[in-house]
């Protein structure tokens, strides 16, 4: 598979075998998934949820599970990943948003909780302080943001270790080595992730507290963060 030239036409492309690629080639994807729903508080019931990135719709899907009558809103850069989410979610009070995260008027106290699945990596550390200010206004007070992705500077001394031991857990799963090849051409292109420690400073900066690294597997992360 080549890359494409933006983001939305990659992913657009990549939609045909997310779920698979992404078990395959994200080590602990689906644990991390299930973060979503498990580390939030038990006493809790969002009335409006944002996913941002939401893909072909897996973190929404585990939400719904639990908050089948939350009102959602799901924005993604790429049109083919918002099919998707709207062929499999036809049942659900769901408004589908066509747009780069850079682009999008935020509404000011919108929501009780605001996901990102393994999306914010696509943005540079700037575009991610800016983001996560845009995120906290978005929230009401007391509202929850939460994500998963990974999470480490490639600038980082432990930046080639973790690509050795990522190879590894590609080829096991693709073992003719093309699949790595292709992952690696689109991390250099598409990926800017972002030490966690870093992270942790800019959401402090942004307004929130109690942010927690609630599952940590190596630098594949979820963190959660509440709006003050
Ligand atoms: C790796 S996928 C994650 C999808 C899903 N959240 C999950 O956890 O499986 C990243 C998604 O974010 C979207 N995306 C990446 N950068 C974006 C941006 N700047 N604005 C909007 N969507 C973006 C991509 O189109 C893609 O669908």
């Amino acid at each position: 598979m080549k890359i494409k030239d933006n983001i939305a036409d990659e992913f657009s492309e990549f939609s045909k075998n997310y779920t698979h690629d992404m078990i395959g080639c994200v080590p602990h994807y689906l644990k991390l998934m299930s973060c979503f729903t498990e580390t939030l508080p038990k006493v809790f019931n969002p009335e409006n949820i944002l996913d941002l990135g939401c893909g072909n719709g897996n973190v929404t899907s585990k939400l719904l599970q639990i908050f089948p009558d939350a009102n959602y809103t799901l924005l993604d850069a790429s049109q083919e990943m918002l099919n998707l989410c709207q062929q499999q979610f036809k049942d659900y009070k769901i408004e589908y948003v066509t747009s780069y995260f850079q682009d999008h008027d935020f509404k000011t106290a919108g929501y009780d909780l605001i996901v990102a699945g393994f999306s914010l990596h696509h943005c540079d550390s700037e575009e991610k302080k800016v983001l996560f200010k845009e995120i906290n206004r978005s929230l009401k007070k007391g509202g929850i943001f939460s994500c998963t992705d990974l999470m480490i500077s490639k600038d980082s001394p432990k930046h080639s270790k973790l690509l050795e031991d990522w190879k590894v857990f590609v080829d096991s799963n693709f073992p003719d080595g093309k699949k790595w090849d292709w992952l690696m051409e689109h991390y250099n292109e598409f990926d800017k992730p972002d030490d966690f420690k870093d992270q942790i400073v800019w959401l402090q900066d942004a307004g929130f507290r109690n942010i927690e690294i609630t599952t940590k597997e190596d630098y594949w992360m979820h963190l959660q963060a509440v709006k003050d």
